[in-house]
């Protein structure tokens, strides 16, 4: 057998604004995997809509989610960006993937338990097969490798049962998924929480420095950051504050940890923050610009997301069809 052409595909909820933590914990790969491969990234508006939502704000929200990553440097040019509901077979593929994967499994996934729990009456059942729509978005690109965060590797675990089941049940179809799990290094915490990370959709404003924050908001929100006991800037586990400010800026500005925690032991925490709030000022001023130029530019946006929908399109049909031929579709006639 040839060797295939790997193929990355990740995708994002048009949910909540991106933040540091995001920016450094994925995006930042992403926009350096497309140097080197083939890369789909899809905005999940369908995954959107499991929870209640209002449309005007959904499609606002589309709209300034692909402007903020391209703004980080997913390029049109070299990725195919996508919004999900523009390329027909995700929900299709999701119904025969619906059809392989037991109820109980379903239950079982974490995240659904813990949405769940939330919502009591109200879980949709949206919600309990939102990750067999998350395998149809992987498998209808047939990709090898899907960069996530942590809380989806349950998902990408059903995703890669599912290509087993799919191939066993009908014949070889699907290649299994690798995931690719972002480094450590770059899992920030929340300003507020050091101990938990920082989360698009936290309470707390202040735990998070967004992307799109103006530099005095910045400026405030690292310098209310929780820091530890005592005033020393070193990394410790028992000082999960300033640890992850070290690690922000370590981060922001490519110099290793040690070397910080040199310069700045005896500075003081005043002095640490001033220059972790320039770091990140001057981090988001180039984005931001971007971002602002874009999002005043609609028509380009959706040129982008026009010419992203069809490039997914081709790959889709692809393999819609031949999913199709494999369950015993008949062909329908032209
Ligand atoms: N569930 C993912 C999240 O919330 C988003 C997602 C949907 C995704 N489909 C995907 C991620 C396919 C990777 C591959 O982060």
């Amino acid at each position: 057998m040839h060797t295939l052409e790997s193929i990355v595909l990740t995708c994002a909820q048009p949910t909540g604004q991106l933040h540091v933590g995001n920016y450094f914990g994925a995006v930042q790969h992403w926009v350096r995997l497309q140097e080197a491969h083939t890369c789909y990234f899809g905005i999940v508006d369908l995954h959107a809509i499991t929870v209640p939502y209002k449309p005007a704000d959904l499609r606002r929200s589309t709209l300034e989610c692909m402007a903020q990553y391209m703004a980080c440097g997913l390029d049109p040019q070299k990725s195919k960006l996508f919004v999900q509901s523009h390329v027909v077979g995700h929900t299709e593929l999701a119904w025969i993937l619906g059809c392989l994967t037991s109820l109980g499994r379903l239950e079982r996934m974490t995240q659904f338990k813990h949405k769940a729990q939330r919502r009591g009456q109200a879980v949709s059942s949206g919600l309990l097969t939102y990750p067999v729509l998350m395998a149809a978005d992987i498998l209808l690109y047939n990709a090898t490798l899907v960069p996530v965060g942590d809380d989806q590797k349950q998902h990408l675990e059903l995703a890669r049962g599912l290509v087993q089941k799919f191939n066993t049940t009908y014949s070889e179809t699907f290649r299994v998924p690798e995931p690719a799990i972002t480094k450590t290094g770059a899992r920030i915490m929340s300003l507020q929480q050091p101990t938990v990370k920082m989360s698009k959709s936290d309470p707390n404003p202040n735990s998070a420095v967004f992307l799109l924050d103006p530099p005095e908001r910045i400026r405030k929100k690292i310098l209310c950051a929780v820091t530890d006991s005592g005033n020393d800037i070193v990394t410790s586990p028992e000082k999960p504050g300033i640890t992850n400010l070290l690690r922000l800026l370590s981060t922001a500005t490519g110099q290793s940890m040690s070397d910080l925690e040199h310069t700045y032991a005896f500075q003081g925490y005043a002095v640490f923050k001033r220059v972790l709030a320039d770091a990140l000022i001057a981090l988001v001023e180039p984005i931001q610009k971007r971002y602002r130029e874009l999002i005043e530019d609609k028509a380009y946006l959706k040129e982008v997301m026009k010419e992203g929908a069809a490039a997914a399109q081709t790959r889709a049909y692809k393999t819609l069809s031949k999913v199709y031929r494999k369950c015993g579709f008949c062909e329908p006639v032209r």
